[in-house]
């Protein structure tokens, strides 16, 4: 089998507040990009490696990860992911997606999903059990005080992250069907009637958001054993 992965890495990040995009920020002297595509190249499962970005920084990455494939993202997540859906191998058939903004994801989780899309599942995402207690919460006129409707049975749930994997054909149906955005791939898949499985996660697969999570982050790369 012939595996690909489309990393999203387009998008202002807004959230993190720094003055360049989310993906070009630095880590370690790396940015958040160069050390996930190291991350993905020390895996030895990928074959084609297609990364979106920012038009701006297009010609940029092209020198700096002369084995890609680079291309132009789009608006939301789901048009970046459907840019790079398109420029992917014709002999591509196990494909994952994996956000630039997951720069420390270990290699076992990457051969977790990858095994288990080869054993035959179409549809394979790494998730971990939530350690908070969850509530669902109506919002008021009054956003700093929310009205708690229920608390949500915990051991139900999976906080869900990146590289998630498909049969190409599968994410193929999922985008051509998608009527609407959706937060990660797998959510598309579902709604298309694919069956989706959940193999363990790891916290370090933590997506850079937040200014905190960039603190986190720096201090794992200085301290890897810390
Ligand atoms: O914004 P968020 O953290 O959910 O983005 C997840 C990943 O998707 C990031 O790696 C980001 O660079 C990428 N992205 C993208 N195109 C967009 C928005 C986000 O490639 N329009």
């Amino acid at each position: 089998m012939t595996t690909g992965v489309i990393v999203p890495a387009a998008g202002s990040g807004v959230r993190l507040g720094e003055p360049v995009p989310k993906a070009f920020v630095d880590l370690d002297g790396r940015s958040i990009l160069e050390v996930c595509l190291a991350g993905i190249a020390a895996t030895d499962l990928i074959d084609q490696v297609v990364v979106v970005v920012p038009a701006e920084l297009c010609d940029h990455v092209a020198r700096a990860a002369p084995g890609a494939t680079v291309v132009v993202g789009g608006v939301e997540r789901t048009d970046s992911v459907r840019a790079g859906l398109a420029a992917l191998r014709d002999d591509v058939d196990v494909v994952l997606v994996h956000d630039a903004a997951r720069p420390l994801t270990p290699v076992s989780v990457f051969r977790r999903v990858v095994d288990a899309v080869r054993a035959g599942s179409p549809a394979v995402i790494p998730g971990i059990p939530v350690v908070d207690t969850l509530k669902s919460v109506t919002s008021s006129a009054d956003a700093s005080l929310e009205q708690v409707d229920g608390t949500v049975d915990r051991d139900g749930v999976r906080a869900v992250q990146t590289p998630q994997g498909f049969d190409r054909t599968a994410l193929v149906r999922a985008y051509a069907e998608a009527g609407d955005i959706a937060t990660d791939d797998a959510g598309l898949a579902e709604r298309a009637g694919i069956p989706v499985h959940v193999v363990a996660g790891d916290p370090l697969a933590l997506k850079i958001t937040t200014p905190w999570d960039l603190r986190i982050a720096r201090s794992v790369l200085a301290d890897p054993a810390g």
